[in-house]
Formats: C-alpha cells, structure tokens, sequence
C-alpha cells in the first residue's frame, strides 16, 4: 500500500508518502516559522490560511520527487488531532477530498501516536513492548506501548509541556520562538552550577512532571540578574544552561523510573523536545546503566512531519482502519 500522510496541526505543513513494502519513498515539510516569529508564537489564522495555499503544491512536489502520481496512492492518512482546528481542518478537508475523487480510504490519525512512532521510520527500529518519552510543545507524557494502538499511560505533566517551558525561558532570554533549539544553543556556552535550579515532583514517587515552577524560577533569576545589573551573555548563558539540566535532570529521572517499573528495557523519546543533544545523552547514560537502550527519530522527524503521519496511518489503514463520511478535526483529543 503507498499510503499518503498529510500532517497541519499546527506551524509546518508536512506530507510524506510511505509505502507498507519498501518503507518511507519521500518528504516533505514547510515550516511557517518565519511568518509566525513577528508574533513570538503560531497565530492560528495566519496557519490555517498558510496550509490552505501550501498543502497541494506541497503534494505535488512529493510525488514529483517520488516519481509517483496521484493514481499511485492507495490511502490518506492526516493529523486528526490534538492541535489548531483551523489547521486540522485544513488537512482533513484536502485528506478527505483526494480520498473520493481518487477513490480510496482515509483516516485521521491521533498526532501524538506520529511522534510516538516515528522512531519506527529509522535503521534500528524498537521493539514492542517499550516505555516512551514524549516531549513536545504540547505534552509530556510516558506511556507503555506493548504494541500499535495498545498504550497505557504512565504520567504526564500537571501544567506545562516540557517544550512550552523552553519556548517561555526562551522569551525571557531574549530569544526568538521556537525557544528550544536556542536555549541548548545558548546554554552550550553556560557555566556549569552557577545557577541551581529546582527539579520539580522527583522527591516524591509518581511519574507525573510539573515545568511551571521551572519557569517561574528562571524569570526570577532573570530578574534578580537584571537587578544587580548582570544581565550579560555570560549570564544568560548560564541560566539558560541551568534550566536545561533541570528539565533534563526531571526527564532522565522520571525515565528511570517508568523503565524500572514497567520492567522494560527499551525507552523511546519523541517530539520536538526529543531533538535535544543534552536529554539525548542523559538518557543514553542513565539507559546504559539499567543494560538498557534509548532510541529516537533522527532531528527533522521529532518536530512536527508528514512522514511519522504516514507511517501511523499506515499500519492502522493496512488493518482496516478508515473514517467514514465526515472529517474528524479533534483539537483536544487525549492518546
Ligand atoms: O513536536 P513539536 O514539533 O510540536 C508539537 O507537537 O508541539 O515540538 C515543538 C517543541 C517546541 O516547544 C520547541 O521549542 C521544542 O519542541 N524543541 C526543542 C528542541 N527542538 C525543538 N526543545 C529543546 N531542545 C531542542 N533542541
Ligand atoms: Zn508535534
């Protein structure tokens, strides 16, 4: 089956086309970041208009690039949800249009699922069952995956994703959205231990997170910096660098925990947050320990993409799966 995958919840349009034989035949992704950096932030009409006139050419390019035409699909997968309505709506609209004028099966798939199995789309795939991380803007949850559809949720945050607190921190920092790849940027020239910073819900039991305090105690250094008038790069650099070990610090102890609970030896981590070169060694150093194994996308398929859509939708399409008549355009939509 050549399976097309159409991901709009939010700032990048992407498509992808994966065929369940010969694996993932190409991708492709623009990304609004530009147009929504004047704002600090996705402003959600400036993305549905966006999708609308990029989402087609888009396919077009796709199969241009695959040497395939529209005729050559057997089925459209889209990002149903969570994410922006006006953008779902976007991508289920065209999903759903395709689908009868060429005939064929579609079906909305759940976004977080894409993040959770794009791991799936490298060399050295995961076996089931694993324990995975999922970091993105949106959400930070660890989940049991035993199989395809089969999850059973472990913890998730109380308040703030882990991403939504670097994109805050970022802002704080000076820095443009989105905050995350800047802040690792920025703390990569940071001192070690000048600032201490908290590491949230990890002195008592559980495996659910809390980043709002994260983000209140990094503006209050930045405060109490700008106070003493000691605002400079170096400090920056420094706080930035003390807010990215506790998020790490919070996440690689929490992902201990979930693998010694769950008696799993695989841990997977995906969405954006996932791209992060300091969680990634955390991870693979605490992974060690337990004789275990840590395994991710590579960088352009942990933040938003076609192809993780197209893989998803693949597997539950080839079982059969489809929606009926109406688009499906869930803005919030639990895994
Ligand atoms: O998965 P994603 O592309 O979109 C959502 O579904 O939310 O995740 C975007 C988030 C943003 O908050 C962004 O700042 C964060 O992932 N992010 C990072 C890095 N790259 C992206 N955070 C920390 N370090 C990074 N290298
Ligand atoms: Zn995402």
């Amino acid at each position: 089956m050549l399976i097309l995958g159409i991901e709009t919840s939010c700032d990048e349009t992407g498509v992808a086309l994966y065929d369940t034989q010969d694996g993932l035949l190409a991708h492709a992704l623009f990304s609004q970041i530009d147009m929504h950096a004047d704002y600090g932030g996705v402003v959600p009409e400036l993305a549905s208009r966006d999708h609308v006139r990029k989402l087609l050419p888009l396919c077009d390019q796709l199969l241009d690039r695959a040497n395939r035409l529209r005729q050559d699909i057997d089925g459209i997968a889209y990002t149903a949800g969570p994410g922006l309505v006006g953008a779902l709506m976007v991508g289920g609209s065209v999903a759903h249009a395709l689908g009868l004028a060429l005939g064929i099966p579609v079906l909305g798939v759940h976004h977080m699922e894409g993040h959770l199995l794009a791991p799936m789309l490298e060399e050295n795939p995961p076996a089931f069952p694993f324990v995975a991380l999922l970091v993105s803007g949106g959400h930070t949850q660890l989940v049991k995956v035993d199989g395809i559809g089969v999850y059973e949720m472990l913890g998730e945050s109380v308040d703030d994703a882990a991403g939504e607190a670097f994109d805050k921190a970022a802002k704080m920092l000076g820095l443009d959205y989105p905050g995350g790849p800047r802040v690792a940027a920025l703390a990569e020239k940071g001192t070690p231990d000048r600032f201490r910073f908290p590491r949230p819900m990890t002195d008592r039991p559980g495996l659910d997170f809390s980043f709002s305090g994260l983000k209140t105690f990094t503006l209050n250094t930045v405060h109490a910096a700008e106070k003493e008038g000691d605002l400079s790069d170096q400090t920056r650099a420094d706080i930035a660098l003390a807010f990215e070990s506790a998020v790490v610090d919070t996440l690689t102890i929490k992902c201990r925990r979930a693998l010694q609970q769950t008696g799993c030896s695989r841990l997977v981590i995906a969405g954006g947050v996932s791209a992060n070169r300091r969680l990634r060694t955390g991870l693979e150093g605490m992974a060690a320990k337990l004789k275990g194994s840590v395994f991710y996308a590579r960088p352009e398929f942990c933040t938003d993409n076609g192809a993780m859509i197209a893989y998803a939708g693949a597997q539950r399409l080839q079982a059969g799966q489809r929606d009926g008549e109406r688009i499906v355009a869930v803005p919030r939509w639990p895994m």
